[in-house]
């Protein structure tokens, strides 16, 4: 019988999702991105060979797997490009199994402008945004102004649309952010480029995952960013442009809530956060410089240094309720090797008084004081392991900890980038 999951970052992304996705892929016929864009860096390790992914989904490097971009993500079609020549390169074949939503709103080369010119007028309250063009592309959606895939194939259409859309767009960056503007004609070329290329690649999504499952085939559905960087549910306005939550499959997907049959959700044995907002665990000692080492704490985007601190499992929590949360997957419990102790935030004060934030939006988490719990650390090597009984002891109390607090049981756990590095406590497939 087919089988759908959800494979969803809990935090604030990079939770290590690419290589739990191209790992259970070996189970699956067909894996899903549903939201975001090319703001995420999804990042694959087999047998010492690195792939980062920010579009294609994370199934593309097993043979036969069909790739599908769904109607909720927002699609440059440049970065598409550059990401389909690149595994072409390493002999991976994207054309024949990648299929694409006409309904996508494009990212067009105005929206990164906009993005780049709104974070610099920010200043200091600037959101540290990827810089991609994201929230624009998906503004433009919202207020029914975007260009989707779809529009590309009628020529005339587009250039009426076209001529509008750049219109409004040089005015606010003219006269509003008072930066360069962009060429309508220029626009227009690289629209006719890239409809030949995305053409074939074109297919009703909601359709086939239809079919998928009629046809007893398993699904996974791959998360970008995280719960805590969702539009609605995340620390607002320090959040990307989208529900990276478990409606987020559905709306971006074309495919019914019964349809899904599990959610997997991805935790990072620590907390780590790229760009601006609260972040109550955060460590700017030596133990955040342990994390970020031997992490290797960069992000696969942009390459910036990522901020490092320790599990919040209240944050757990409300990302658990929030998408339904059936099993967990935590990842990079290595990179806790060597640590004297480990602490988990059970809790918030806010000027000495037990605090409960009503929503966790940024100015509520601003407040919060983390109270934590402190466990023993372990000395003993876990890189690698690939059975619980090669765990030490207070590694295995410090899992038992989180699948208490969080109330969900713990399904794989991590133990370094490669494919194998993984501990299957219970199989999803
Ligand atoms: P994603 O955005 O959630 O797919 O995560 P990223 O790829 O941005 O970041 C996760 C990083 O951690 C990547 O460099 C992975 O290769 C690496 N990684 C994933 N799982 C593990 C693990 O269990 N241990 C270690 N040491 N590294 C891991
Ligand atoms: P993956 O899928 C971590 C963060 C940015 C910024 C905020 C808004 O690899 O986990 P955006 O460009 O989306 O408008 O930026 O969201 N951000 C991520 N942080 N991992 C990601 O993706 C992210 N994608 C966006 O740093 O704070
Ligand atoms: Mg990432």
């Amino acid at each position: 019988m087919s089988r759908s999951v959800a494979i969803l970052g809990i935090q604030w992304g990079d939770e290590g999702k690419g290589k739990i996705v191209d790992m259970l892929t070996e189970h699956a016929d067909a894996v899903v991105r549903f939201q975001g864009g090319h703001n995420a860096g999804h990042t694959i390790v087999v047998e010492d060979q690195k792939t980062i992914l920010h579009l294609i989904p994370s199934g593309i490097l097993h043979e036969g797997v069909e790739c599908l971009i769904g109607n909720g993500v927002v699609l440059a079609p440049d970065a598409l490009q550059e990401e389909i020549e690149m595994l072409d390169q390493k002999g991976v074949h994207v054309a024949s199994r990648l299929r694409i939503s006409p309904a996508c709103p494009l990212i067009m080369p105005y929206h990164i402008l906009l993005d780049q010119a709104r974070e610099q007028k920010r200043g200091k309250s600037a959101i540290g945004t990827t810089g991609r063009g994201i929230g624009p592309a998906y503004e433009d959606k919202v207020s029914r102004r975007g260009l989707r895939v779809g529009d590309l194939f009628d020529e005339s259409y587009c250039d009426e649309r076209l001529e509008q859309i750049v219109d409004y767009h040089n005015f606010v960056l003219d006269k509003y952010f008072k930066c360069e503007t962009i060429d309508l004609g220029r626009t227009r070329e690289f629209c006719r480029y890239h409809a030949d290329k995305l053409e074939p690649l074109v297919a009703d999504i909601s359709s086939r995952i239809g079919a998928l499952r009629a046809d007893g085939r398993n699904i996974l559905f791959e998360g970008a960013q995280g719960t805590l960087l969702d539009i609605d549910h995340g620390t607002y306005p320090f959040v990307t442009s989208s529900n990276t939550t478990a409606g987020g499959v559905c709306t971006g997907s074309g495919t019914g809530p019964r349809d899904l049959d599990h959610v997997l959700g991805i935790v990072k044995a620590y907390t780590t956060r790229v760009g601006g907002g609260p972040f109550p665990t955060e460590l700017s000692d030596g133990v955040g410089r342990h994390l970020a080492e031997r992490g290797c704490e960069f992000g696969a985007t942009t390459g910036r240094a990522r901020r490092c601190g320790w599990l919040d499992a209240v944050a757990l929590c409300h990302a658990v309720r929030i998408s339904g949360v059936g099993g967990l997957c935590i990842t990079k419990l290595d990179v806790l090797d060597g640590l004297d102790e480990i602490k988990i935030c059970t809790g918030y004060t806010c000027d000495g008084q037990a605090y409960d934030p009503l929503v966790m939006d940024g100015r509520a988490f601003e407040r919060c004081e983390p109270a934590y719990e402190t466990l023993e650390g372990w000395q003993q090597s876990t890189s690698g392991a690939t059975a619980l009984d090669q765990l030490p002891a207070t590694a295995r109390v410090y899992l038992d900890r989180i699948q208490d607090l969080t109330g969900v049981p713990i399904e794989l756990v991590s133990t370094g980038p490669d494919r194998r590095h993984c501990i299957i406590n219970n199989a999803i497939y």
